[in-house]
């Protein structure tokens, strides 16, 4: 099966670029069985709302992965336990709302999803290595992707090596600067320390500098402004074997969505 993989789609810059651009990454880089997007800056750069949900499905998308800002929209926790193609990080405490990890299906094909989130320099919650290996215990797929949503390439590359050959693909997110280790593990999962992020390229990591920078020169908080210009779409395209669940190949999507 062929999955793409789109790294955080952040406010209109980011979600324009996905529904825009998809069409010709279908017949460049397609047919795709399943189109994955990381979705937790969706909502000018916080969270999510059920609308901007409903706009992304309908624009192509088949599953939501997010991260710490899915929690940012109050009315959007509620949707994460209706709806079962968003998720959120699987190792947050027992009892928050959501799931972490599905099963779907489509056209014959079924890939199971996980979403984890790091600990190194975020928030403190339950072992993503553990988290993970009891979420793919009770998934049982052969074909299965994580979004391993975290701050440091070091707890990436961790992850990443922990579950070469127990997992298809394991792709970084939640920095938003797309790497260029791309490769497939010797194990047979398929990695990337980040996929980077579909929005706009001339800000700081999709907001606009001049509403950032106050924060870095004073040390005061500011309103950040989600940036517009020179908008991109990112990701990563991978193919896995459907027998074995075994990568065979991830290349990265880095276009221009002007
Ligand atoms: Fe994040």
């Amino acid at each position: 099966m062929r999955v793409l993989f789109i790294g955080d789609v952040f406010g209109k810059p980011g979600r324009r670029a996905f529904a825009g651009k998809l069409p010709a990454l279908r017949s460049s880089e397609g047919p795709f069985d399943f189109v994955v997007i990381n979705c937790e800056n969706a909502a000018a750069g916080f969270g999510m709302t059920k609308s901007l949900m409903e706009e992304l499905f309908a624009a192509g998308a088949d599953v939501m992965t997010s991260g710490n800002h899915i929690w940012d929209k109050k009315e959007f926790v509620q949707v994460l336990d209706e709806e079962q193609r968003v998720l959120r990080p699987v190792n947050y405490p027992a009892g928050t709302p959501g799931r972490g990890f599905g099963l779907f299906t489509k056209n014959g094909l079924t890939l199971g999803v996980v979403n984890v989130q790091g600990r190194a320099f975020m928030p403190p919650i339950d072992c993503p290595f553990m988290a993970t290996e009891n979420a793919l215990n009770e998934l049982g797929a052969t074909a299965v992707l994580v979004d391993f949503h975290a701050e440091a390439t070091a707890e990436k590359v961790a992850m990443a090596r922990y579950f070469d050959g127990k997992v298809s693909a394991l792709v970084g997110t939640h920095t938003h600067i797309q790497t260029a280790d791309n490769a497939v593990l010797s194990g047979g999962t398929a990695f990337i320390t980040d996929v980077g992020m579909t929005g706009s390229h001339s800000g700081v990591i999709g907001m606009k500098y001049s509403s950032v920078i106050p924060k870095f020169l004073l040390g005061i908080p500011c309103r950040f402004e989600v940036e517009e210009s020179m908008p991109r779409i990112q990701g990563v395209v991978i193919d896995i074997d459907d027998e074995t669940g075994r990568a065979l190949d991830i290349r990265r999507v880095n276009m221009s969505a002007d």
